[in-house]
Formats: C-alpha cells, sequence, structure tokens
C-alpha cells in the first residue's frame, strides 16, 4: 500500500514518482474492489469556494471507508467572523484527524498546515488543484495502460488545474504542452520545478500557438477561462481566449485515439463546444468518477487502514 503516513498534499510535488504511481495503483485496487479497506477516521471539509465534485467525492470516499466527514462552511463557523488561520489550525487539530482545505491563497494553506498537527489536503487553491490530477492520470492510466510516450495538452487559462497537470505529467513520465494566451501562462515556479522533476527526460512546453500544441497529443485538456475569485474578468477574456477552445477542428489535430478531459465545470461554447464534450473522444464522466477513488487512495495512504 502506498504510504503517505501522515503526511500533507499541499502540492503535487509534495509526491516523488514512485509514491504517485503507488497511489494510483492503490486507487485502482480501491476501484476495481480488489482491494476493500476501512479507516475509520473523521475528515473536516473547509472550503471557502463552491464545489460539487470534490466535496462529494471526499464525502462519499469517507463513507464508503467508514469513516465519518464534517462540512465546515466557514460561512457557519468563526472563519468567517475573522478567526485567525493559527487559531482555527490548532482547535480544529484536537477534534479531527485530517482536514482538505479549498481556499484562495496557498499561503493560507501553508499557514493552516504549518499550525495543524493533523495531515493537510489542497482541495483546490488558487496555485494548484492537486486532488483533480491525481484523478486525472488515474483516468489516463486507465485509458492508455501507461503513460510512456504519452502527450497531454492543456489549451487555456495558465491556472490552478494547469500548474497541478505540469507536476502532475512530469512526475506520471509523460510530455507536457500547455498553451494559453500571452499574459496567461502558468506560473513561473511551478514550471521550474515541473522541468526539474522531468529531468530532461520528457518535454515540459510553454507556447501560444494551440494548434502547435494539440498536434499528434493524446490526451486534449481544458478548464474554464475565468477561475473561481476572477468571474469580474470573464467577459473581458471571452475574446482573449477564444482561439484556446477545444473544437472538433483543434481535436483533429491531436492523435486519432486521443482522449478529451476537462476538470468540470464546464462552459459549453467557451473554453470547450458541445460537439466535443458529448463526443466519443470525452472522458470527462470517467474522469469526475475517478476523483473519488483517487481521494480514496490518498485518504487510506496518509491515514492508514485497518
Ligand atoms: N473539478 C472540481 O474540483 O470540481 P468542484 O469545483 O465541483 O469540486
Ligand atoms: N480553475 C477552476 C477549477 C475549478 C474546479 C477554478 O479554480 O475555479
Amino acid at each position: 500500500m502506498a504510504a503517505l503516513n501522515g503526511r500533507d498534499l499541499l502540492g503535487l510535488a509534495d509526491l516523488n514518482p514512485t509514491e504517485l504511481h503507488e497511489l494510483l495503483q492503490l486507487a485502482t485496487q480501491l476501484k476495481s474492489q480488489q482491494l476493500k479497506l476501512r479507516c475509520n477516521k473523521v475528515l473536516g471539509l473547509l472550503f471557502s469556494k463552491a464545489s460539487t465534485r470534490t466535496r462529494v467525492s471526499f464525502t462519499v470516499a469517507m463513507y464508503q471507508l467508514g469513516g465519518q466527514v464534517i462540512d465546515l462552511n466557514p460561512n457557519v463557523t468563526q472563519v468567517s467572523r475573522g478567526e485567525p488561520i493559527q487559531d482555527t489550525a490548532r482547535v480544529l487539530d484536537r477534534y479531527l484527524d485530517i482536514l482538505a482545505i479549498r481556499t484562495f491563497a496557498q499561503q493560507e494553506l501553508e499557514t493552516f498546515a504549518r499550525y495543524a498537527k493533523i495531515p493537510v489536503i489542497n482541495a483546490l487553491t488558487d496555485a494548484e488543484h492537486p486532488c483533480q490530477v491525481l484523478a486525472d492520470l488515474l483516468t489516463i492510466q486507465e485509458c492508455f495502460g501507461s503513460f510512456t510516450g504519452l502527450t497531454l495538452t492543456y489549451v487555456g487559462d495558465g491556472n490552478n488545474v494547469a500548474n497541478s497537470l505540469m507536476l502532475g505529467c512530469a512526475l506520471a513520465g509523460m510530455n507536457v504542452r500547455i498553451a494559453t494566451p500571452q499574459g496567461y501562462e502558468p506560473d513561473a515556479e511551478i514550471v521550474k520545478q515541473a522541468r526539474a522533476i522531468a529531468n530532461h527526460q520528457t518535454e515540459v512546453l510553454l507556447t501560444h500557438d494551440p494548434e502547435l500544441a494539440a498536434k499528434g497529443a493524446s490526451v486534449l485538456y481544458t478548464d474554464v477561462w475565468a477561475s473561481m475569485g476572477q468571474e469580474s474578468q470573464a467577459g473581458d477574456r471571452l475574446p482573449i481566449f477564444q482561439p484556446y477552445q477545444i473544437s472538433a477542428q483543434l481535436l483533429s489535430l491531436a492523435d486519432p485515439k486521443a482522449i478529451v478531459l476537462h476538470c468540470l465545470p464546464a462552459h459549453r461554447g467557451e473554453e470547450i463546444t458541445e460537439a466535443v464534450i458529448e463526443g466519443s473522444q470525452s472522458r470527462v464522466w470517467e474522469q469526475a468518477e475517478n476523483r473519488m477513488h483517487a481521494q480514496k487512495a490518498l485518504l487510506v495512504s496518509i491515514l492508514g487502514a485497518e
């Protein structure tokens, strides 16, 4: 069993390639029910942004393991009334076994993790979405059998999902290309980290040319053009991002066996067309299901199982 033993997952670079492969293997065994594990612990969800998939998949994963979940909506806790993170962290860690946090600044998550003695999981920040990418990699592994020789092309905003995808692909051993408009590139520090992990064995390519990036790709991936917290920029971004839409035309440049992924929620007609998301190459529903299996493996690996 992969053993993250009480560790935090604040970003994907907290894992090494072996740990990632072990986690995906554990997720596969749990999904097929070849392995049945129990973990009678309590997970807290402290989410400052909306969530459907992450909230429900973590909750069901924990219930299926025999554990329990407390939904700590900041609006009904003292967090929204300004109780310092340092204090909240040192109180919650006396009640809970593990905490998944969705917030804005990565720094806030890191402060929480520094003060909380229990493990903390990044359930999305402005910088990263590591749990999403665990499920993405599980989906890719299921579709292709291995990562060797594959190229994932992400087209759109260089956001949290793009950042985690660069790290995840580098750790998994696949090439990654990120095509964004100028000024919307992924985080430069994370690009450096991903390239260091890839160590010239695989490619981490940044470009402004979506067609060049899509050529021959095994996976085409996109996400919303304005993330949570950027809603006021959504209108201005539409014309800038239009050339970065995943359409049938862009998909035709990819490998004929390519799959299409989207972390969801999707804005049909913006970053992806209706025809592509509902088309035969789309694997978005399998991808969404895999959130639960990947996170179940993560919980067991961090907390241990009976
Ligand atoms: N993909 C994802 O994280 O979805 P939610 O925002 O619904 O959790
Ligand atoms: N980049 C998106 C992902 C949502 C799951 C956001 O942060 O809103």
